[in-house]
């Protein structure tokens, strides 16, 4: 969907960062991308027609979920919902835990937010290893709803994240892939 040079331009813009967090990492700095007004509404003009007429809601994981996540609700003109870490949400809530590379994690979303029968874009910057977004799509059954897409602005295709989410059946969209 995106053309090519809206992923060129993104390409130049986001940065490597090798070694970040922890050696061995490459990190995708997107932050600059917020320093160019007029990309970064290219990013929701294309997330947002990807989607248009297939979702009634918009889950965004916290935090990166967040940046364009609200923004393509706005521009569908659908409900966004928070799914955040543990213990920053009031009651009641719905939880999910999932596996970390050491550890684990859990996210949670205010109950009934999420209505049954609703078709649910889950929106995240990037898909690495698949966890975080698996654990978003099982908030989102379990609120009898269904996942119909998963979008990001970057998916890491050797962390096979997809393999993850291909028991959700849903669409899979990503802007860049390295
Ligand atoms: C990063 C990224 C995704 C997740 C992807 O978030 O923003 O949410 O990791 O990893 P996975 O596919 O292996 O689960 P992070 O937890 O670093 O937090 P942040 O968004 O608050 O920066
Ligand atoms: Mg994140």
């Amino acid at each position: 969907m995106a053309s090519q040079e809206l992923i060129r331009k993104l390409e130049d813009t986001i940065e490597n960062i090798p070694d970040f967090p922890i050696p061995g990492i490459q990190f995708k700095d997107i932050s600059p991308v917020f320093l160019d007004s007029k990309l970064y509404e290219e990013v929701i003009a294309d997330l947002a027609a990807v989607s248009k007429g297939k979702v009634d809601a918009v889950c965004g994981i916290e935090s990166r979920g967040y940046l364009f996540g609200i923004a393509i609700a706005v521009a569908l003109e659908i409900p966004f919902i928070l799914i955040r870490k543990a213990g920053k949400l009031p009651p009641p809530v719905i939880s999910e835990q999932y596996d970390l590379e050491y550890g684990s994690a859990v996210i949670e979303t205010r109950q009934g937010q999420i209505r049954p029968g609703q078709r649910i874009l889950i929106h995240d910057d990037l898909l690495a290893t698949g966890g975080t977004t698996e654990a978003a799509a099982k908030l989102v059954e379990k609120q009898g709803a269904t996942v119909a897409q998963f979008s990001f602005l970057i998916g890491l295709k050797d962390l096979k994240g997809e393999e993850k989410l291909k028991k959700f059946n849903a669409e899979v969209y990503h802007i860049l892939e390295y």
